[in-house]
């Protein structure tokens, strides 16, 4: 972390968990152990049917609410789909583009992820744009390249001005959900990687003010040490976010001076 110059930044990411209800008994339990003052952004990403009744419910708890995905279209035939104006316009803040289970089981491409990231920066929100590698990238060697393409892509077209505004959220697919993190060196180092890309396209100054996040079965066991890695700014958390004592156990990890 580095809080001089970029905000750190945990969010949850349910995924297809959490009805309306559970979001509220959530919320409840929450309440009882959450930290007031806090140095860094919390949010949870929850699914969109829940967007307003997670809105409401955590309303008290300074926890701002994000959507897992977004269509990039503004409006017309297509039907299922939600665009980045009605997320606007609940009181959404963050919105998760191009998580890797959207990649791999959506057919996501990065062309694709590039103009969710266009649509939300429009509607004043931030995207949180992941990005990552496979096992088999990784032991072929090709990581750096696979992510510093995707960075690219994603932040195609992207004035300086704007990226203040994006997370980049570095998610090894082979991290996810699997128990297996990554170390924090390794975390770090493809963090920093990610910034050095940024660093290219925009310069040093827009760089150090971008949020890395590290995302991958981070847990209140590993994510001190993850978040003491100089180019991690935060987590995105999966399984942990579901439980609102592990949550909590990670926000105040960031919340170390
Ligand atoms: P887990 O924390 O469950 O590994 O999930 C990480 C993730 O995919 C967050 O977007």
């Amino acid at each position: 972390m580095n809080r001089r110059y970029r905000k750190t930044v945990i969010a949850g990411n349910w995924k297809m968990n959490m009805t309306a209800t559970e979001t509220k008994k959530f919320a409840e339990e929450m309440k009882k152990i959450m930290p007031r003052a806090k140095w860094c952004d919390t949010l949870i990403c929850v699914p969109a049917c829940n967007i307003s009744a997670a809105l409401r419910a955590f309303k008290d708890l300074r926890i701002s609410v994000g959507s897992e995905n977004v269509y990039f279209e503004e409006k017309g035939a297509y039907t299922g789909e939600i665009s980045a104006g009605m997320l606007r316009d609940l009181g959404v803040k963050y919105v998760i583009v191009g998580h890797s289970e959207r990649r791999e089981r959506f057919g996501e491409t990065d062309a694709g992820v590039n103009k969710k990231v266009h649509a939300v920066l429009a509607e004043g929100m931030s995207p949180i744009i992941c990005v990552g590698e496979s096992l088999e990238q990784r032991e072929m060697g090709v990581t750096g390249e696979w992510v510093t393409l995707q960075v690219k892509s994603a932040l195609h077209g992207v004035p300086a001005d704007k990226l203040r505004r994006c997370i980049v959220a570095y998610e090894p697919i082979w991290a996810i959900g699997t128990g297996k993190t990554a170390t924090a060196e390794q975390a770090g180092e493809v963090c920093g990687n990610i910034r050095a890309t940024i660093r290219a396209m925009y310069g040093a100054r827009v760089a150090r003010s971008v949020t890395i996040q590290y995302g991958g079965s981070m847990t209140p066991q590993n994510a001190a040490e993850l978040l003491a890695q100089p180019d991690i700014d935060g987590g995105l958390i999966g399984g942990a976010s579901l439980k609102p004592e592990q949550f909590v156990e990670i926000v105040n990890a960031a919340n170390q001076d």
